[in-house]
């Protein structure tokens, strides 16, 4: 098959979710529908027991379920899906992050009873930052939820992006019937069942007049239904492909993911409508997926649990061109060429080693501490991919060695878990004080587990009273070294070498953004 034809067979996907609203059951359901399970239940939950946070074996676990299930390949009637996982847990939103700089787009799950949640807002705005186009689904209709309208609304409101819903819920809960489909003009009647595919009980219902209806659902429904679709026509826009693959409308499927139910719906219109692999960015240029020569780049390193094999994944995503195993290819951060004759791909719930991938698809690359997130690896070509921002930690620890005797031990652990992305890692101009940036308390613990155990190194953390680490540039040089000579004693580098500026309050962040009006200040890396 020529390039093109790889690329338009591939949708690279993410699922976002606030942790419950049923990202692991419609994972699953995706993937029963696409063949590569056979039984529900197949697919762990990468949850970390919110009751366990301290348990180092629920860690261990989330690692390794977290390998396995990192990207799952599906073929669904002539188009090959890399569906990629993201973390539930919200400690590890930063990996989440990440890995939606890798997709081509993104289905984001609402629980229909609790509407959209904290969790789902920040994630949308990573992808908004990217203008990732959003497909929305409406979960756990089986169950009594909050109105339909209320809930588009709360989603228009909340998530800052318009919606055209593209099915409609007869009623909910205890009197659900099943959703019509404004997409597909087909009425399917619910039928909870947890483990068998109905595919083939949705009725062509073209004209939403057609007698029929009465037959279907009864007088007061079908009424009800004539009625929505009317005020959903009539208050939505019509469907446009390009206001959803701009990512300024998110179509709308409701269903209940546990019970199979919508899921086919929404697949069918992901396949039609998704983008497939797009353009991308680099320092230097735009590059397009129909390029002939390779290029992707490390969105996420995976470390190998067995610490007597220190070697890791790297996840790469193949933007251009054709990667085949064995070539030597050309390591742009390093400025060396490296070969990599054991690539793997991975198959739903398995890896395989696969000897070319296309555009799209994610390679896992044994590393033995070469690659980095954000790492770029072309066929000579200068110029790192954009788009892997790092985003200022919410809490802030000192790094405190407690074993003199295993200084370079710590630094060399430090330097690889900061290399997987773990944390951030923050070192003062001022002293070398050393400072580990996390999103969640939980990293720590991981952190100080893993240097032990991996690198037998060991260290506590102080904690430091820090607001936001804050990324500044200023067109003016002089004043930007007259700022970092006025706080010195404030400016860290990260693990790039970029100055951050380490502001300990809201308040005094303020003040000083007042008294430097020349200075920029950023709460992300890439700006
Ligand atoms: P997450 O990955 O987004 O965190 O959510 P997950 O799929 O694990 O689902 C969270 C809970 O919601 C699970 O229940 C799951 O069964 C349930 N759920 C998912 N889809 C639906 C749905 O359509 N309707 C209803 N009523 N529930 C749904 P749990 O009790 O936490 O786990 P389990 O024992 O059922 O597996």
């Amino acid at each position: 098959m020529s390039l093109q034809g790889e690329i338009d067979k591939r949708r690279t996907f993410g699922i976002i979710s606030h942790p419950d609203a049923g990202k692991t059951t419609l994972t699953e359901k995706l993937l029963l529908f696409g063949g590569a399970i056979k039984t529900a239940g197949a697919v762990k939950s990468n949850k970390i027991d919110r009751h366990a946070t301290s348990d180092f074996m629920e860690i261990e676990k989330q690692r390794g379920i977290s390998v396995a299930t990192s990207v799952m390949g599906f073929n669904y009637k002539d188009r090959k899906i890399n569906l990629l996982d993201t973390p539930g847990h919200q400690d590890f939103a930063e990996d989440t992050y990440r890995t939606l700089t890798a997709v081509d787009s993104v289905v984001l799950v609402v629980d229909c009873v609790k509407g959209v949640e904290i969790q789902t807002e920040k994630l949308m705005e990573v992808c908004r930052m990217r203008n990732t186009p959003v497909m929305v689904f409406i979960n756990k209709l089986d169950r009594e939820g909050q109105d339909p309208y209320d809930l588009l609304d709360e989603i228009e409101a909340k998530l800052d992006i318009k919606v055209r819903p593209l099915s409609w819920p007869i009623s909910m809960g205890k009197t659900f019937k099943g959703v019509y489909s404004l997409y597909e003009k087909k009425l399917k009647l619910f039928t909870a069942s947890k483990q068998t595919l109905d595919t083939d009980s949705d009725v062509l219902i073209e004209d939403i007049n057609d007698p029929r209806l009465e037959e279907l659902i009864g007088d007061n429904y079908a009424e009800t239904l004539r009625e929505d679709v009317e005020l959903v026509d009539g208050a939505y826009p019509e469907f446009d492909l390009e206001t959803y693959r701009s990512g300024e409308v998110a179509p709308v499927f409701f269903g209940s993911a546990v019970n199979n139910f919508g899921v086919q719906e929404l697949l069918d219109c992901f396949i039609d409508i998704a983008p497939n692999p797009i353009k991308r960015e680099t320092e230097v240029r735009i590059v397009e997926p129909t390029e002939s020569k390779f290029s992707g780049f490390v969105f996420k390193i995976h470390a190998n649990m067995d610490p007597k094999h220190r070697n890791r994944i790297a996840f790469v995503r193949v933007c251009a061109g054709k990667f085949k195993r064995g070539d030597t290819y050309y390591h742009s951060r390093l400025d060396k060429k490296f070969r990599f004759s054991n690539a793997t791909a991975f198959m739903a719930q398995s890896k395989e080693i696969i000897d070319e991938a296309f555009p799209g698809d994610i390679v896992g690359l044994y590393d033995t501490g070469n690659l980095k997130i954000g790492d770029t690896l072309s066929e000579g070509e200068k110029g790192m991919y954009k788009g892997i921002p790092s985003f200022s930690p919410e809490i802030f620890r000192e790094v405190i060695n407690t074993d003199a005797m295993k200084t370079k031990q710590l630094d060399k652990g430090l330097t690889q878990l900061m290399d997987e992305g773990v944390a951030q890692l923050f070192t003062y101009e001022m002293g070398s004080r050393k400072v580990v940036g996390t999103v969640g308390a939980l990293q720590f613990e991981v952190i100080q587990h893993r240097l032990l155990h991996e690198y037998g190194a060991s260290c506590r953390f102080a904690p430091m009273n820090l607001f936001k680490a804050c990324w500044f540039s200023s067109d003016d040089k002089k004043k930007l070294e007259e700022f970092i000579k006025s706080k010195y004693r404030h400016v860290a580098q990260d693990k790039d070498g970029k100055m951050v500026f380490m502001a300990e309050s809201r308040a005094w962040l303020q003040m000083v953004q007042d008294n430097f009006p020349d200075i920029s200040f950023h709460f992300t890396s890439e700006f």
